[in-house]
């Protein structure tokens, strides 16, 4: 069964599903949309209505299919290595699902999706990887090295982001999810790529950890907003890198940083998605 709503109500449409289906969910993003996938056998889906009543006119559209029996295959044909670079010449990251081939000559993180979000290539993931590299590839203020510290990726699915940047030497990394799935795809990936970064569980609408200097979030607006208010200035990361928001939803999410001191000093977009780099004002 697919949901698919307008991307202002995922954050409710995924509360009423989590409760729905406590199996878990499958996200994915389109332009003007965000599709949930449950999977279940016939009988053992679960009724809408309440999703209907709580989202009002927010629902695009419900379909119920039958997944073909070649859908392992597909899935897989779905998930494409892809290499990422902040800017021509710059240091690059090849992504991979453990089954296409390695490539000797790049940075490699390996992702094996499971069932959380992300191998990297949705263009929210792809956003945050490249402003990551463009601060990776900055010459420090002394001149010497590369600018790099402790870390905290906040929603981090099956992990991409914060085992890239334990790849590129940022340490502690720290990441966090409400999802069981995601924090469980993560570890493994972690291990996968010997690298050094703690997972654990936390819903950040119910509070946020400490946050390192650098925190990544690639979340929604309206979490975004609402980790935002949740910022103490005396607290607050020097920068952060904000994905997940749709182009237009720019502005609303720059004003919600301002509060804690937060502004904004780069934005890219890619296919209706953006991201924001804020720095300390
Ligand atoms: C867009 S995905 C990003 C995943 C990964 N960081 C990436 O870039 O591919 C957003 C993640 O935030 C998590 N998330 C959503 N709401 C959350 C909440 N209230 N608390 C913690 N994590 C949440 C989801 O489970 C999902 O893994």
């Amino acid at each position: 069964m697919a949901v698919r709503c307008r991307p202002d109500q995922a954050e409710l449409v995924l509360a009423e599903l989590t409760v729905l289906a406590p199996g878990g969910v499958e996200e994915s993003h389109g332009t003007g949309f965000v599709e949930y996938a449950i999977y279940g056998a016939e009988g053992e889906l679960p009724d809408l209505g309440q999703v209907e009543a709580a989202t009002g006119d927010g629902l695009v559209a419900v379909d119920s299919s039958e997944v073909p029996a070649d859908w392992s295959e597909r899935w897989r044909a779905f998930h494409r290595p892809l290499e990422v670079v902040a800017a021509e010449g710059g240091t690059a990251i090849w992504l991979r699902p453990p089954w296409e081939p390695r490539r000797d000559d790049a940075l490699e993180v390996v992702i094996d999706p499971g069932q959380a979000f992300g191998t990297g290539a949705h263009p929210t993931t792809r956003l945050s990887l490249e402003l990551l590299l463009g601060l990776y590839d900055e010459p420090a203020s002394d001149g010497v090295g590369t600018v790099r510290g402790a870390l905290t990726d906040l929603g981090c699915g099956s992990g991409v982001l914060a085992i890239a940047a334990a790849r590129l030497g940022f340490s502690p990394v720290t990441g966090f999810d409400h999802d069981r799935a995601a924090i469980s795809a993560a570890i493994d990936n972690a291990a996968a790529n010997r690298v050094e970064a703690t997972f654990r569980r936390l819903d950040l609408r119910r509070g946020l950890p400490d946050l390192a200097p650098l925190t990544l979030a690639n979340l929604t607006a309206p979490l975004l907003e609402l980790v935002a208010a949740q910022i103490d200035r005396p607290g607050r990361p020097d920068r952060m890198i904000c994905s997940g928001l749709l182009e237009g939803e720019r502005g609303r999410v720059v004003d919600a940083f301002a509060g804690p001191g937060l502004a904004e000093r780069e934005f890219r977009a890619l296919e209706g998605w953006g991201a924001l780099l804020l720095e300390a004002a």
